[in-house]
Formats: C-alpha cells, structure tokens, sequence
C-alpha cells in the first residue's frame, strides 16, 4: 500500500502529475494535455524518479499523438516530438525503455499506445511488491530478524514510482514485519529529494525517520549508527555499477568501509544490458542556478563556476546486491546482471 500518493496518473485523456517541487508544502496535482508542458515537467522534476518519468514518457506519446492529430501533423513531426520526450533526462534509462516500448504500438493507433502506457504502470506498481519482499528477506537473512537502523539516499518511493517504491519499498516492508527501528534519510543536495519527499512519505506511512546532510552519512555509517544503506538507480550496468542520485557512492564507500551491507533497489526496467560498465553511462550535468540559488534566493556568488552532476556511479565492487523484481543479484560475490 501506497498512502494512495499517485505520482503519475492518466484521468480524462490527461496526464495527472502530483507536482513535487512543491512537496512538503502544498499538494497540488497538474494535468498535461500538450507536450511542451510535459518536457517542462520531466526537466523541472514536477515528475522525477527513474520509473515514475518512464511512466510519465509512456503517457507522454499519447498526448503527442494527440497532439498531432490536433495540429494535422505528419508522422515525421510526430516522430521529433516523441523523441524530445525521450531525450528529455538522459541518466534514467526507464524514460527511453518506456517510450520506445510504447512507440511499438503507434502503427496500431491511440488506443493501442494508451493500453501499452498503462501496461508499463501496471507492471511497475506490480514491482513494488515483489522488490519490497525480496529486499526484505535478503536483509533479514543477513542481519537477522530484529529491528534496523536503515539509511537511504534521495527518494525512491511512491513519488518515485507508481508502486510503494524500491528502496523504499523495501523500508515499508520491513517495517511491516517489524524491522525497522530507524530511517536516516539523507537530505539530497542540492534539490533535497530526501529532506523534502522521503520525509514526507516515512512521515505518511509511520515510520520513524530523521534527516541528515548528506556530508553526515559517513559519520553515522562509520559511528555505527546504522545497520545498512539502501537506494534505488536510474541505470544499472551489465556488470553492475549503477547511477543514482549524487551522493550515492560516497554512502556506498562509507558502507564498504564500514563492512555494512549496500543495496541497490530498482525494477528490472532499471537495467541497462547494453552497458558493459557504467563508464558508459551518460550523467545528467544540471543548471548553475541549482547551486547558486535556493528557491530564487542567491547564496553564491553569480559568476561562481559549478560542478553539479545529478547523478554518480557506484562501481559494482561497492555493492552487495541488487534487487529487482526478480531476484537478488549477489554482485558482491561477482554475479552479473
Ligand atoms: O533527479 P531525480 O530526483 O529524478 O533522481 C532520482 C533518483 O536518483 C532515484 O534514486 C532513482 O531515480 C530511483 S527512483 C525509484
């Protein structure tokens, strides 16, 4: 169970999108009919979270196909607008596997692509489940039934998906078997996905959490605090090395240090096969004004150079597992996926 928090919805031939860059302050829900207002969503993290953005692109095409028939446009132009929503964040490889799964269905008509769009919904909620319980057993094998301190970077729940999560979702099952003493949830610089969403969702569900600044996650790992770290990704290579939010690898060196486990929860849609390694992962580079600004607010100075990748890359070696929906992939122990 979600908290019935949908991210990402289809009501009355619209996509719904619950707006989170204004969580947890206001609860305001959108709906798109027009594809420019899509890409803005998708780039301005209205929608964000590797899954929840390749449901949103699947639904996405439908509008462009509306869209064109509105405009009379032909197939070519239709095409180009489908690719801009494809291209719209390149890290998360749900966004083009969620497109390019649906443009399948485009020579069979609308309908046929909103059938396939809900289908990619479907099988994500579905995910949710099976990761949740998977993620659980393995950490309870390991550490033993009995209630855990958890740290978790970024967001990777309800808000992230169309399910009760990856990581996350791992978290709410452990919690429902009893598991959980603790969640630290990392803050998320720059765009605070932690601090503002997970927050927002342990606060929901019950679960007892604190906050911390990312640059306090290796104290705590490496003070004992915490029992293991769990985070989802936006693109796991063949070998195993996976991108997540910025952040993510300094927690799994901290993990490795600290002789903790370190997990990696995504859906299968998650996995990229056809990168060897995640040398070949593109990183979403993001705007100065995210580091130089805080909600219009300057706290640099307005010329200050920047380094702000949206994403880094754990190398498998730094990971114990990775869960999907399937199975645990033992990566510590030199399994592949
Ligand atoms: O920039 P964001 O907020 O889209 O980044 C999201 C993450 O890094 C998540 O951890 C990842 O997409 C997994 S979501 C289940």
């Amino acid at each position: 169970m979600s908290d019935s928090i949908k991210a990402v919805d289809w009501v009355d031939d619209a996509l719904v999108l619950l707006d989170q860059t204004l969580i947890p302050l206001e609860e305001q829900y959108r709906s798109y009919t027009d594809v420019d207002a899509i890409i803005d969503a998708i780039k301005r993290l209205v929608v964000r979270g590797a899954p929840a953005i390749g449901v949103a692109g699947a639904f996405g095409v439908v509008i462009a196909m509306d869209e064109a028939k509105r405009n009379g446009s032909d197939a070519e132009a239709l095409e180009r607008r489908i690719d801009e929503i494809r291209d719209a964040r390149p890290t998360a490889v749900n966004l083009a596997w969620a497109v390019e799964r649906v443009c399948r269905f485009v020579p069979q008509g609308r309908e046929a692509v909103l059938a396939e769009a809900k289908r990619v919904a479907e099988e994500d909620r579905a995910s949710g489940d099976e990761m949740g319980r998977i993620g659980a057993d393995w950490l309870i094998e390991r550490l033993g039934k009995r209630p855990l301190t958890l740290l978790t970077h970024c967001n990777t729940g309800s808000l992230a998906t169309t399910s009760i999560g990856t990581a996350l979702g791992v978290i709410r099952e452990m919690h429902n078997r009893g598991a959980i003493k603790e969640v630290y949830a990392d803050e998320t610089r720059p765009l605070l996905q932690g601090s503002r969403l997970t927050a927002w969702e342990l606060k929901k569900s019950g679960i007892p959490y604190r906050i911390q600044p990312d640059g306090a996650a290796a104290l705590a790992i490496l003070t004992g605090r915490i029992d293991a770290a769990l985070i989802g990704a936006d693109r796991i290579a063949k070998n195993g090395d996976s991108a997540n939010k910025i952040g993510s690898l300094a927690v799994a060196l901290a993990c490795h240090e600290a002789g903790i486990p370190f997990l990696v929860v995504a859906p299968e849609s998650t996995v990229d096969r056809s990168k060897a390694s995640g040398d070949e992962i593109h990183i979403e580079i993001r705007s100065d004004e995210e580091l130089t600004h805080f909600r219009g607010i300057q706290v640099a100075p307005l010329d200050a150079k920047t380094f702000n990748p949206a994403f880094d890359v754990t190398p498998a070696k730094y990971i114990s597992a990775v869960i999907t929906e399937k199975r645990a992939y033992e990566i510590a122990k030199g399994e592949t996926l």
